[in-house]
Order: structure tokens, then sequence, then C-alpha cells
């Protein structure tokens, strides 16, 4: 490519130096290097400055030396040479302008290629059966400015990265206790207690558990504490949002939940949310096709459905990805602008609602966790408790989510899983009562 540029300004050096045949050779000479520099923009951006003035500084030594002339044909010589220098001089401005151009498009090209890497790079599709779509979504910067004193607890409290979150106020605090006397129980140390009240933050302190108590300014707090559980259950959202943007993951946690092992042992993490389900078999936990019959319809009369037990929106493991804080997002702005919705539902919607006619669906990935392992008190007390070999295996956690009388049944689970009290879990019935 240097080649092609510095042919035409060597080839006026070397004519034999009638005045205006080398002007015609250089004005040719300029005038190729002009259409190069259009046509092959890469040669001249690979080529200095520097060379250029090597050949005409070479081609001035050449003239001083030339013998039989007379002084005016070396004045011409000469002024015609100032000449061949100015528009050099022209070139080379050109030559820059040219490389700027050149330089802004490579940064915009730059730019576009830095988007295909976010995106990954594009591909042929590989044979068939070998193809896989992404699950896994990049995560965000951390950014500390967002709460510099949550940062500075998190920094403190989480391991790789993660922690696991619970809310609590006054009204829950004998679960609280079951709670958290469980994960010290089994040894995990990434956990925070979010106290809604003073009282929460006193408890938690006398009990050595880590805790962060919201600025009581904060505006949205105030109605979570004067609020009912929906309020919370927005506020949750809002508080997860920050988590994320401080660049931690969070394993959200309801306090009607036992500890039997450390969660972050069993989570796969190729998700934006990986949650715990509602769900009490593989159909219902899993997903399956419900037939829906209607006779009058003959022919046509089963109609297939997709279905799936909600995920729990008490216990999920969320990534700090875009996708994850958009979900957080709407959520939370669903709850306020529809004060009578429940917040479980609306997490559901928002995550399994495809793009349709006026909405735009959420594109998060999604992950249904081990229902044998995660384990709603439905799982427990209607199947595993009474089958001799499920009731052998311990889950990770179980979450009195289906009961009422959650703290006897948590206390139960306890005695069962960690105390070995084999009929703890008998007086139960399955359901309420
Ligand atoms: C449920 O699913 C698991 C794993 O997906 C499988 O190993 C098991 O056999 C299934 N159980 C039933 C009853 O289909
Ligand atoms: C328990 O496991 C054994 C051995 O795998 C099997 O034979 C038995 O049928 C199982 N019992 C139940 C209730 O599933």
């Amino acid at each position: 490519m240097t080649g092609r540029i510095d042919g035409p300004l060597m080839r006026s050096g070397g004519h034999s130096f009638r005045g205006s045949r080398i002007a015609a050779a250089i004005a040719i000479g300029v005038a190729f290097g002009c259409v190069f520099a259009l046509f092959y923009p890469h040669g001249l951006f690979v080529s200095s400055p520097a060379v250029h003035d090597f050949r005409i500084e070479k081609s001035h030594a050449q003239v001083g030396s030339l013998p039989c002339e007379s002084s005016e044909r070396v004045n011409m010589l000469k002024s015609e040479f100032v000449a061949v220098s100015e528009k050099n001089a022209e070139l080379k401005k050109q030559i820059r302008e040219v490389t700027e151009k050149l330089r802004l498009a490579e940064q915009g090209k730059d730019h576009a290629q830095k988007q295909v890497l976010v995106l990954g790079e594009q591909h042929k599709a590989s044979p068939f059966g070998t193809v896989k779509g992404l699950r896994t979504s990049p995560t965000v910067v951390p950014d500390e400015s967002v709460n510099p004193r949550l940062a500075k607890i998190l920094e403190k409290v989480a391991i790789n990265k993660e922690v696991i979150v619970a809310l609590a106020n006054s009204n829950v605090k004998d679960m609280l206790e079951v709670w958290f006397t469980s994960i010290k129980r089994v040894g995990i140390p990434n956990y925070l207690v979010i106290a809604l009240d003073e009282y929460i933050a006193i408890f938690c302190q006398s009990n050595d558990v880590p805790f962060y108590k919201r600025d009581p300014d904060e505006g949205i707090d105030s109605i979570a504490r004067t609020g009912g559980n929906h309020a919370v259950s927005g506020l949750k959202f809002h508080i997860l949002r920050e988590f994320l943007q401080l660049g931690y993951s969070v394993l959200l946690s309801d306090v009607d939940i036992v500890y039997l092992q450390n969660p972050f042992d069993h989570l796969y993490r190729d998700s934006d949310v990986e949650s715990m389900t509602d769900g009490h078999n593989n159909m219902t936990a899993y997903g399956f096709d419900d037939v829906f019959d209607e006779p009058s319809m003959g022919w046509a009369r089963y109609a297939h459905t997709m279905r799936i037990w909600v995920y729990n929106s008490g216990f999920f493991y969320i990534r700090p990805t875009i996708p994850s804080i958009e979900l957080l997002d709407r959520v939370a702005g669903r709850l306020s602008r529809e004060p009578n919705s429940w917040d479980q539902a609306v997490f559901n919607e928002e995550l399994f609602f495809p793009s349709h006619p006026g909405y735009e669906g959420l594109h998060a990935s999604r992950r249904t966790m081990d229902f044998y392992l995660f384990m709603n008190s439905k799982v427990l007390f209607k199947t595993v408790r009474k089958d001799a070999n499920l009731s052998k295996l311990k889950p990770v956690i179980v979450h009195v989510n289906y009961h009422p009388n959650k703290f006897p049944r948590m206390k139960a689970v306890v005695d069962y899983y960690f105390n070995g009290k084999q009929g703890a879990l008998k007086p139960f019935p399955d359901g309420s009562d």
C-alpha cells in the first residue's frame, strides 16, 4: 500500500529536469496522489509525512548539482519547486483531512463493534443440534454513588458479590429469629437484614446479625413503615434495585424460611432470575400442556394451553443485569399504580407475558429452582413427609408459604431436620385447619 503512495512522488525526482515536463510530471504525480488518497485511504493512513519531505529534499539536492545550466534556468526550476512544495503542503493537508475523516469513521465502526461484542458477535448458525441462544445477560457496571453507605456494608458482608437479603419489621420478629438462627447454624456468612424499624435494628444488633437501616427521611420508607403488606412489597423492589445497581446479586428471602444448607452451593447463575416455585410436582413446577376442553367446538374441542405454577416472589435469586433491573422497575411501578394488586401476581405477569399488540413484554431469562431442594410447605406437608425416600433428603431451604401458622411449622421444620425429631412434622394437617 505504501508503494502506491510513494510511487508518483518518487518518479518526479527521477526525471530529466526540463521545466514544463517536470511540472507536468509533478502535477500528474500530485493528481495521482490525490486519486490514491481518495481510493486507498488505508495506504495514506500508514505512510508518514516525513517520507514525503525526504523525497522533496532529495529533488532539491539534484537540482543544485546540475551542470551547464544558466542561473536563470536554475531560478525558474527553484520557483517551480517552491510551487511543488506548496502543492505538497496542500496535499499533506488533504491527507491530514482524509486521515481525520478516516479516524472518525474508524471510531464509529469501533462503537458499532463494541455493541456487537455486548450483544454477541455475528455468527453463522452452527450445525443442527449445536446452536444455543443467550440466556446469561452481562452484568451492569457497579455504581457506588447510588448508595455509598449500603455499598460499604455490602463490601463487608457479601461473598463473591452475592448476598441473602430479607426485609423485616417488628411484626415478624419471632420468625426472623428462627430465620437467622438457621442461617447461622448452616454457617452462611453473607446475609443482610433490611431493618424497617428501630426495634428490628436493635434486635439484629443485639444478636450480631448484619443489618442495614434505611435513612428515616427516605420517602418510600416512611410509607412502608406506616403502610400495610403491599406497601412493604413495593418497597422491596425499590430497595433491591440499589443492590443490583451496586453490582450485587441478591438472593431475596422472606423471613418464613428455614435454611438447611447453603443456597449459594445450589444455584446455576445462568439466568436473570432464578426463583423457587409454588409448584408441587414436575408438571406444576416446570410447566405442562394443559388441555382445555370445549365440546361445542366438535373437531377442535381441545385447546392446548401452557401452564406453570407461579414463581415465589418471596425467594428468588436475581443477577445485576439490565433485564433484572427493568423487572424490578416494572413491578414497583405497577404496584404503585395499582394499589390493589398482589406483588407476586405482578412479578409473574411481568416475567412471563409475551409482547403483544399494545404491550412490550420483558425479555428476562428465568430458571425454576428444584422444588425438592427449594421446598415450599405444600411439597413438604403434602408429599415429602409421607414418602419414605423423600423424607430422608435434606432440602436447601423450606419456605412456609402455604400455611398461615408459619411460626409453629417453622419450628417443626427445625426440629425435624436439625434436631432429628422424627415426629416433629406429624401433628400438622396437609393444608390449613
Ligand atoms: C421429574 O423430573 C426429574 C428431573 O427433571 C426426573 O428425574 C424425575 O424422574 C421426574 N419425576 C417424575 C415423577 O416424572
Ligand atoms: C424408595 O426407593 C427404593 C429404592 O430406590 C424404591 O424401591 C422404593 O419404591 C422407593 N419408595 C417410594 C415410596 O418411592
